[in-house]
């Protein structure tokens, strides 16, 4: 069986930049991929190529087992939902919707059963009467999706579709195109700067910095186990120290960070010079005669409150004066710190990641 997408050393160079940098990717049929990095990494370029409105410099596309390199945009099989929804103002919902069947003449006779199909699917049962205009921001998006998928193209790419919507119909619509895409179980490909949006909807997260693919993995993997720096700092929030391997103890690497000894984890070489990484949650604020397989006192030097958790900065001495940021979710196991504080933190030495880039 081949990948429903196969990209094999594909790049795209305009003038003298780099846009995209010899990407290759499987993904299977059914599969949700979401391509995820900061603006100007070449997200869009990489979708435009394989959608077919751009051609590579270099590499090979291949879709369903066929090099797609002649086929021009409107015979491939891909329906496609940008950030502008680009919906025909002067038709109606349903008209948007009848439009891709209409310009593939699909029989007329089934056009009305398939449409008021996909506008269920999308949950918009009845609502094909009204105009762009006559809807709120979520429900053109839902008919947008119902004209990108109508026609059951064997591909759904989406560029950034959610970007322009505020916080909650954002996260609405994250679960509402996962429940959609498996319903349907179309193969997707999904373009985003927004982490959480990568996490929630994807099967698979390839992250992105400047043309090149940094990490491919599940997002529970992407997330726990970054391949890099970048990616570790591009996903959640992560706090970095410089470090020099000292020693391997088994499975454990011995750095000193400061005048600190650390256990840490990473695949890094006695004597190098290394970035350690620990991330705000897995930092945590010991409750007073708690332990931790490592822990130092500190000086709260910042707190900011963000409702569902609290946002400590902390200077910690014994590292060289680090600054390290930290969530707290559980402010009533140890009452809540002013900056001047003295508290102590903690972590377990599986997550002091350490890297090398
Ligand atoms: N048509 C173009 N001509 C010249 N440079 C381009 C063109 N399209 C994109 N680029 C450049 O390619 C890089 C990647 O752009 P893009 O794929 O739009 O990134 P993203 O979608 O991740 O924000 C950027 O440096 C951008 O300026
Ligand atoms: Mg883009």
């Amino acid at each position: 069986m081949h990948p429903m997408v196969r990209l094999s050393g594909v790049g795209k160079t305009f003038g003298g930049t780099v846009a995209v940098d010899a990407v290759s990717l499987d993904l299977a049929a059914g599969r949700f991929l979401t391509i995820l990095g900061p603006s100007g990494c070449g997200k869009t370029t990489l979708l435009r190529m394989i959608a077919g409105f751009i051609a590579p410099t270099t590499g090979r596309i291949e879709v369903n087992g066929a090099a797609v390199e002649s086929v021009p945009p409107w015979r491939r099989s891909i329906g496609m939902v940008f950030q502008r929804l680009a919906l025909f103002p002067h038709l109606s919902a349903f008209d948007n919707v009848a439009y891709p069947l209409r310009m593939r003449r699909f029989p007329a006779a089934g056009i009305a059963e398939r449409v008021e199909r996909y506008l269920e699917l999308v949950r918009l049962p009845g609502m094909g009467g009204r105009r762009p205009h006559e809807l709120s921001g979520g429900q053109q998006q839902r008919v947008a999706i119902a004209r990108a998928l109508v026609f059951e193209p064997d591909i759904l790419l989406l560029d950034e579709p959610l970007a322009a919507l505020d916080r909650k119909l954002r996260e609405d619509m994250q679960l509402e195109f996962r429940r959609i895409q498996q319903e349907l179980g179309v193969t997707t490909i999904n373009v985003t700067h927004d982490q959480r949006e990568a996490l929630v909807m994807s099967d698979e997260v390839m992250v992105m910095h400047q043309g090149r693919v940094q990490q491919s993995a599940p997002p529970a993997e992407t997330y726990g186990n970054p391949a890099n720096r970048f990616v570790a700092g591009f996903l959640g929030l992560t706090n970095f120290l410089d470090a020099e391997v000292l020693r391997a103890e088994g499975e454990r690497r011995v750095v000193r960070i400061g005048g600190a000894e650390l256990s840490g984890t990473g695949n890094v070489a006695t004597g190098a010079r290394v970035t350690a990484a620990l991330r705000a949650e897995k930092l945590r604020l010991l409750a007073p005669g708690a332990v931790a397989e490592t822990q130092f006192p500190a000086t709260v030097t910042e707190v900011v409150f963000e409702g569902d958790r609290i946002l400590y900065e902390v200077r910690v001495d014994g590292l060289g004066n680090a600054r390290l940021q930290l969530f707290d979710h559980d402010p009533e196991g140890h009452g809540r710190h002013s900056p001047g504080d003295i508290v102590t933190i903690g972590w377990s030495s599986a997550h002091l990641l350490l890297f090398t880039d």
